[in-house]
């Protein structure tokens, strides 16, 4: 294998990356580890032991300290996430002693209730078995831990979230069956290397749901929507000083254009704009009579009133536009770079009206990182 072009994606592979590009990577982190003030004595020590391990298992094991700052550092350079000014208080859940599908999903259950806190949602990160060379780590093929099922229908529209139907599909194959509603919830489809497949339904206590009002359209209510409270990336590896961590879903909370714009409002997703727009008498024979923006901000405004009034954290993008500022000034007052994707971090809606919208970032590919997976179901989504 070309070292230089080593894996930073892709599923599991048994070989795992090699043991020269491993080392390499292995040294940079934990100079970085040591380098921002952790650990006991110095880096030259900690890489002779990861040496001598790698030598013998082609691996090595991080401490649990290693594990929760390369997490954290991993949010940190996340380029395209604008909540990172919380990056140091991730909490990391170790569980890299669990690799079965029965555990995965017990775990899953258990993150989904301690991170959403009953609406007081703590970001949180579970992370289970690594990549080793002789055996992949477990995988989760939803892209979240809570997603709703997507059915294509006979004319050609889709039942539920249409970005889903890849996971849906696969779920179906494997003999589940959802109610039919739009907003099933998926079970989790986790792969291992022993087992292959297997499905784990979420009991009704992991899922913490809002139902959606607004606050002067009392028709809202009647359209039936909701959405989930958390939400759980979990088709993401956790890649930290060369180690691979397929299984590592982690969750914020929710900015509500997230909901409100993207996933209720776009085209090939619920595409509710025509919907709440007729039920507002707007006038929409015309793109000028701007219907889809007016739209647009009352589905907004709906899902931030909805969040707030179920009492579950949620956050507006003024604000946290205003709070990544004060993250990159602070990163750049420690000396760091802070990788940001402009097309990421500006809002889907009002971008000129925030401060993130003003101005260039630099863009580096930095690790530790959360990197994406190659499709982790045939057709399925490839945006978060
Ligand atoms: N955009 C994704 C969704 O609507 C969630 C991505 C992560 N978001 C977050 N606030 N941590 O489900």
């Amino acid at each position: 294998m070309d070292v230089a072009a080593s894996p930073t994606s892709g599923p599991a592979t048994p070989a795992g990356p090699d043991s020269a590009w491993m080392l390499r990577e292995a040294e940079q982190f934990i100079e970085l580890f040591y380098g921002e003030g952790n650990g006991q004595g110095g880096p030259a020590a900690r890489m002779a032991e990861i040496r001598a391990e790698v030598a013998g298992t082609g691996t090595y094991t991080h401490t649990v300290d290693e594990l929760a700052f390369g997490a954290r550092v991993a949010w940190r350079n996340s380029n395209r996430c604008i909540g990172r000014l919380y990056w140091r208080s991730l909490w990391v859940r170790d569980r890299r002693d669990i690799s079965d599908a029965a555990g995965i999903g017990t775990e899953s259950v258990k993150h989904l209730v301690e991170a959403g806190g009953g609406g007081r949602i703590r970001p949180t990160i579970t992370v289970f078995a690594p990549d080793r060379p002789d055996a992949p780590g477990p995988h989760i093929h939803n892209e979240q831990l809570i997603r709703y099922a997507g059915y294509p229908q006979p004319d050609g529209t889709v039942l539920g979230d249409p970005r889903n139907v890849g996971v849906t599909e696969l779920a179906l194959r494997r003999g589940w069956r959802g109610a039919g509603t739009r907003f099933d919830v998926l079970p989790l489809v986790i792969e291992t290397a022993r087992d292959g497949i297997e499905l784990f339904e979420l009991p009704p206590e992991a899922v913490l749901e809002v139902e959606l009002s607004h606050p002067r359209y009392p028709w809202f209510a009647g359209l039936g929507l909701r959405w989930h409270a958390v939400p759980v990336i979990s088709a993401m590896n956790l890649e930290i000083g060369g180690i691979r961590y397929p299984a590592a879903p982690f969750n914020g909370w929710y900015m509500g254009t997230e909901i409100g714009a993207r996933n209720l409002g776009d085209t090939d997703r619920y595409d509710l704009l025509p919907v709440v727009a007729a039920k507002m008498a707007l006038d929409t024979s015309s793109n000028a009579t701007l219907w889809r923006d007016r739209a647009l901000v009352e589905l907004n405004v709906a899902v931030l009133h909805s969040f707030d009034r179920a009492g579950v954290k949620i956050t507006d993008h003024h604000t946290e536009s205003n709070r990544f500022i004060t993250h990159l000034e602070r990163e750049e007052e420690a000396g760091r770079t802070c990788p940001t994707d402009w097309s990421w971090i500006v809002p889907p809606v009002s971008g000129s009206a925030t401060l993130v919208f003003h101005r260039y970032y630099d863009d580096a590919d930095l690790r530790p990182n959360y990197l994406r997976r190659e499709c982790p179901v045939e057709g399925g989504p490839d945006r978060t």
